[in-house]
C-alpha cells in the first residue's frame, strides 16, 4: 500500500524525476511490468494523474518507472542480468525498501517476540545497522498506517490490517466484543503522512554517513484513545450499516470493549461457548438440524479469538512512541524552503473524530471491505 502512495506522490509532485527502478516479484521483467500495470497503475490512487494525463498516463509513468523482477531475499535482489546490476550500482542514488512479509505468525513467540512480523523487522534493522558501513541509513518506523488524510485524495487505503481488521469484522457483524485498556492510545498515522516523512527523511539524510530512526506516529503529539475509536466505529456502522452480498444491511450494537482478559473470557464462555455446546448436543439428537447455525457461530468465535490473540500485545499497550527525531525533522523542514503544505506529516492537524467518521471508515468500506 505504501509503495503505491509513494510512487504516485513522486510522479505527481516531481514529474522531473529521472528514474525509478521498481523491484517487483515476478518471473521476468516483462511479467514485472505487467504486474505493475495491473496491480498498481490501475488503482484509484492514480485517479488525479489519470484525470490530468488521460491516455498519456501509461507512457508518462513508463518513461520514469522501470519495473524489474527481483526478490529482496536473494543476493543482488535476485537480479541475474549483470549489465543491469552494473547500471543500477552506477545510477541509483537512493534505495527505499518497503518490502515486508506483513503476516503475523506466532512462531516468534518461542524467541520472546509477539509475532514473526515484528521479530523479522527487528532482525532486518539489526542487519542494516551492522552492514550499512558509511552509507546514510534512515529507518522510518510508522505506527499503524491508515487511509490517506489528504493526498492524492482523502480516504484511499488498501487491505484491512491492524485496527482495520477489527473495524471491518465489526461492520460485518462478525465481531461484537474486543479487548483493550481504557487508557490505551491507538497510534495510527495516515499513509500520505508516512510517505511525506519518508521523502523528507531521504532528502535530509541523503548525505550523512550516520544512521537515524524516525518514529512516525501520532501517540505523542495527538493521541487517540481506544474508547473513542470503539465509540466512533459503533456510531459509524449504526448510521451506515454494511450491506452484505445478499443486499441485507447488517445491524450492529455498540462494540463491547473488555479491559481485562478474565472478564472477556467469561463473556465468551457465556455468550458463545455455552451455546456452542448446547447446539452440539442438539445436533446430535436432532440429526444435525442446527448444523449451519453451529458452523456460523463457531466461525464467529474463531474470528474473535484469532483477533484477540493477534492484537493482545497492542490492545493493552498504554505507552506512546518517542518521535523526537521526526519532530526535529518537521522543525528543520519548517525552517527550510520546502513547502510544508505539500510534505505535511504533522499529526497534530488531525481531528480524529472527523478523520475516522468522514475519511477513514468510508475509505475502508469503499476500497477494502468486500461484500
Ligand atoms: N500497513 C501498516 O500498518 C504498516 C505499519 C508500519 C510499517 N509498515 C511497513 O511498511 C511497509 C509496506 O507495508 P504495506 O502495508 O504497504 O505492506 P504490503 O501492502 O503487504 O506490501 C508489502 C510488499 O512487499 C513485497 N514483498 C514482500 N516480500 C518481498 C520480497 N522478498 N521481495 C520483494 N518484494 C517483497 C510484497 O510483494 P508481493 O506483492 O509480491 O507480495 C508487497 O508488495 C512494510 O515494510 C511494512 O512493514 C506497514
Amino acid at each position: 500500500m505504501e509503495l503505491e502512495v509513494f510512487v504516485e506522490k513522486i510522479l505527481r509532485v516531481q514529474p522531473n524525476v529521472k528514474r525509478f527502478s521498481l523491484l517487483v516479484r515476478a518471473s521476468n521483467n516483462q511479467a514485472a511490468t505487467q504486474r505493475f500495470r495491473e496491480e498498481v497503475i490501475k488503482k484509484d490512487i492514480f485517479r488525479i494523474l489519470r484525470n490530468n494525463l488521460g491516455a498519456n498516463l501509461e507512457s508518462f509513468i513508463f518513461e520514469r518507472v522501470t519495473p524489474i523482477s527481483g526478490d529482496i531475499s536473494y543476493e543482488n535482489f535476485g537480479i541475474k542480468d549483470s549489465i543491469l546490476i552494473e547500471e543500477m550500482w552506477k545510477d541509483i542514488d537512493i534505495v527505499l525498501n518497503s518490502a515486508a512479509t506483513t503476516n503475523f505468525d506466532e512462531r516468534a513467540k518461542l524467541y520472546g517476540w509477539p509475532n514473526t512480523y515484528v521479530y523479522t523487522k527487528a532482525l532486518g534493522e539489526m542487519l542494516l545497522e551492522q552492514f550499512h558501513q558509511n552509507l546514510p541509513l534512515a529507518i522510518v518506523r510508522p505506527t499503524m498506517v491508515t487511509s490517506t488524510y489528504k493526498e492524492p485524495f482523502s480516504g484511499w487505503i488498501e487491505g484491512a490490517r491492524t485496527i482495520d481488521g477489527v473495524i471491518t469484522a465489526f461492520g460485518k457483524g462478525r465481531l461484537k466484543s474486543f479487548l483493550g485498556h481504557p487508557n490505551s492510545i491507538l497510534d495510527v498515522i495516515p499513509a500520505d503522512m508516512v510517505v511525506n516523512s519518508i521523502i523528507m527523511a531521504m532528502v535530509t539524510h541523503a548525505n550523512k554517513s550516520s544512521q537515524i530512526i524516525f518514529h512516525v506516529g501520532s501517540s505523542l503529539r495527538n493521541p487517540m484513545k481506544l474508547p473513542s475509536l470503539s465509540d466512533l466505529i459503533s456510531l459509524y456502522f449504526t448510521q451506515n450499516p454494511w450491506i452484505d452480498r445478499n443486499g441485507k444491511s447488517i445491524k450492529v450494537s455498540k462494540l463491547i470493549v473488555f479491559s481485562n482478559i478474565a472478564t472477556f473470557q467469561a463473556y465468551m464462555a457465556i455468550r458463545y461457548k455455552l451455546p456452542l455446546k448446547v447446539l452440539w448436543l442438539a445436533n446430535l439428537m436432532l440429526c444435525q438440524y442446527y448444523r449451519e447455525i453451529r458452523i456460523n457461530l463457531n466461525r464467529k468465535v474463531r474470528v474473535v479469538m484469532r483477533m484477540v490473540d493477534l492484537y493482545k500485545p497492542y490492545a493493552f499497550f498504554t505507552g506512546s512512541f518517542d518521535d523526537s527525531n521526526t519532530e526535529n525533522l518537521r522543525v528543520a523542514i519548517r525552517e527550510s524552503d520546502v513547502d510544508v503544505n505539500l510534505f505535511y506529516f504533522d499529526p497534530r492537524c488531525i481531528d480524529w473524530e472527523d478523520y475516522i467518521m468522514n475519511t477513514h471508515i468510508p475509505g475502508l468500506t469503499k476500497y477494502s471491505m468486500k461484500p
